[in-house]
């Protein structure tokens, strides 16, 4: 039987967290087909959580070993700007000395990306009703083992703790299992929007939506 646990997030776990979002960004199963540098990858999507926010952070264990993360930001402008400010232009001096590899493959991902974004295709839920959001990701040995479930409850707990109004997230369609997930823990579906280019379409003919989900954490009235 497998023992698991949550901790919070420590340094000594930012390579499996690199690791883990590398493994699971093609809907959970590994994005090597359509992104193949691993660390423009994991500084893209981790990067501010754990180098500028790491106290909302947590890990999963199991058996000691960690199985995955949440990534926790309890102010989405804070996030925002700070993207801005300091991890685009770590990714771009990175780029810019050559410290990643950029095939052709990874080049269409990226196009692909910020052309959706250009096209305004992506959406945000109101910042002021639910100015918190999360990652969350677990290798694939260790779901439904009821991690997932603990690792949202600590942050939501935290979260009011510290008096949040609520908490967004955004998913997508190649994200199968996340969709009874967030449901199940009280999550409700916000808004839904098409992709015109999936960033998966080298190899995935399918229609690309994104899901956005919100959770209100103010007490009834
Ligand atoms: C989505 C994910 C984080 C869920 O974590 P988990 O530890 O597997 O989920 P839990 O065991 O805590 O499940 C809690 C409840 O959520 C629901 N649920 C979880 N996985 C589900 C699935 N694949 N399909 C339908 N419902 C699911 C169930 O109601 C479950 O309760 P139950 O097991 O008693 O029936 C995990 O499966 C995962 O990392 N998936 C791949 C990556 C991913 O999709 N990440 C989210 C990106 S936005």
């Amino acid at each position: 039987m497998t023992e698991v646990s949550i901790v919070p997030y420590d340094a000594k776990y930012r390579a499996a967290v690199r690791d883990c979002v590398f493994v699971t960004g093609y809907g959970g199963d590994d994005v090597t087909p359509f992104f193949t540098d691993r660390e423009l990858f994991a500084d893209l999507l981790t990067l501010y959580y754990t180098d500028y926010e790491p106290e909302h952070a947590y890990i999963g264990l199991a058996d000691g070993a960690p199985a995955g993360y949440l990534l926790g930001c309890a102010d989405t402008r804070v996030y925002e700007e700070t993207m801005k400010r300091e991890v685009f232009p770590r990714i771009f001096k990175n780029l810019a000395r050559g410290r990643y590899r950029i095939d052709g493959v990874t080049a269409r991902y990226i196009a692909r990306g910020l052309l959706s974004q250009w096209r305004g295709e992506g959406m945000t839920p109101p910042l002021e009703q639910f100015p918190a959001h999360l990652h969350i990701d677990l290798f694939a040995p260790y779901r439904r083992l009821g991690l997932g479930a603990r690792l949202v409850g600590a942050w939501l707990d935290d979260l009011r703790g510290m008096g949040s109004p609520g908490i967004h997230l955004g998913t997508s369609t190649a994200h199968t299992q996340s969709h009874g997930f967030y449901q199940k823990l009280g999550f409700r579906r916000y808004a839904v929007r098409r992709f015109r280019t999936s960033i998966f379409k080298d190899r995935d003919q399918r229609d690309l939506y994104g899901v956005y989900y919100v959770m209100s954490l103010r007490p009834h009235q």
